[in-house]
């Protein structure tokens, strides 16, 4: 083992896109799991930032909050310098605004990335690097869709729709710093999450939502995509084991074997919460869907990752909670998100 692979020590952790949904549940997380280490989370605020996310560790003497932007290279290099590790949440992360709007996706996934890369390149410096870490969130949709079998961590990526080919490239990039400049850059690439503080226009809090307000679920197509579910902390669990263990220069996936598709996503919601079926309804499929991923996940349980949940146990926690914080979500609701909503859901009978 070179001593750029020797677990590093990571007293304190820069956490960049920390106030939205995977990287808050990773900042509270980390917090709890490792007392001798602190966090400082890097977020812009866009409208799927959101500080109440952090509230729970908003107090805590070794949690700090910076609002920032990752393509600002000045902030970044000064807050880069001093952190042990670099854990990359910040992008734009919708499918379906992507669509409509690619250059935002393009300007932070790509350009922001290759920002924050390079200040941490400048930052580090030669001599310091093997006891840093730089990962790099990614997805599995970077794989685009996948008909038969699983794809593993040397699969092929073909990203089918602007926001993968945005993550895809953010990847590259990255893996080229490590190639160039051996800064020691990881990857992970996650299936589908769901947990708590999940903003809305994602298809698990939209249709939760919209059956506790009795308002019909928006099914694309005929509703059979195939999506894999991983509860957020599971999530959190595996990048934190991979920002400990994992081989600079690799990357990692992160999934289950449990295929659910859109229908059944929508009928077990609506049967948790006690509403009719025919509260589904089908609208026009979206463009370039993918129809199906499916990750060989069998690198991270080597790796030692043991995922809490299976399906039953996320989808009824999840539900639990927006049962439990409609505070939280109508807030959201009540903002920026309702013109979307009309705009893309112009179709939808309400
Ligand atoms: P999210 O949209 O909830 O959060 C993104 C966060 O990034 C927000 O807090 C936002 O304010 C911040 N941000 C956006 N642009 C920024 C910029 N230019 N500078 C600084 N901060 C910025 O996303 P999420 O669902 O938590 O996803 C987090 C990461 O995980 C993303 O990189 C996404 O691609 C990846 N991912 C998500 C899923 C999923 O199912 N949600 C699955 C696999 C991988
Ligand atoms: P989504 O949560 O947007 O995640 P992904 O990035 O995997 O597309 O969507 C999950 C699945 O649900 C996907 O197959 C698209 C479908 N979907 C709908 O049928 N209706 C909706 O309103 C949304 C947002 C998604």
């Amino acid at each position: 083992m070179t001593s750029s692979q020797q677990p590093p020590t990571l007293k304190h952790v820069l956490v960049c896109g920390g106030a939205g949904f995977i990287g808050s549940s990773f900042a509270r997380n980390f917090l709890a799991w490792h007392p001798e280490s602190r966090v400082t989370v890097v977020d812009k605020l866009t409208y799927a930032g959101n500080t109440a996310n952090l509230s729970p560790v908003w107090s805590d003497g070794r949690f700090e909050f910076q609002r920032a932007d990752i393509c600002d290279y000045d902030r970044m290099a000064l807050l880069v310098a001093p952190a042990d590790a670099v854990v990359n949440f910040a992008a734009e992360s919708h499918v379906d605004r992507s669509i409509v709007d690619p250059d935002v996706f393009v300007r932070t996934n790509v350009n922001g990335v290759n920002t924050l890369l390079r200040a941490a390149k400048d930052a580090w410096g030669t001599g310091e690097m093997a006891t840093r870490r730089f990962l790099q969130v990614s997805t599995d949709e970077v794989y685009g869709h996948v008909g038969e079998g699983a794809t593993d961590e040397n699969a092929p990526l073909k990203p089918r729709n602007p926001y993968s080919a945005s993550k895809a490239g953010a990847e590259l990039l990255a893996f080229s710093y490590h190639t160039n400049f051996g800064l020691p850059v990881l990857v992970t690439r996650g299936e589908n999450t769901i947990g708590p503080y999940q903003y809305p226009e994602k298809a698990t809090p939209l249709f939760i939502t919209n059956a506790m307000e009795d308002k019909p679920l928006p099914i694309y197509g005929q509703g059979e995509a195939i999506r894999h579910y991983v509860y957020v902390d599971d999530h959190a669990a595996a990048i934190d084991l991979v920002l400990r263990k994992g081989t600079p220069g690799e990357a990692y996936n992160i999934g289950n074997d449990e295929e659910v598709n859109t229908v059944e996503l929508a009928r077990t919601i609506l049967g948790l919460l006690g509403k009719p079926d025919s509260l589904m309804r089908f609208v026009p499929d979206r463009p370039g869907h993918d129809y199906r991923y499916n990750l060989d996940y069998r690198k991270i349980v080597e790796l030692g990752w043991v995922a809490k949940h299976r399906f039953a146990q996320t989808i009824r926690e999840t539900v639990d909670w927006y049962r439990e914080h409609e505070e939280w979500w109508r807030a959201i609701k009540a903002g920026e998100y309702r013109e979307y909503y009309e705009r893309q859901y112009a179709t939808l009978e309400r």
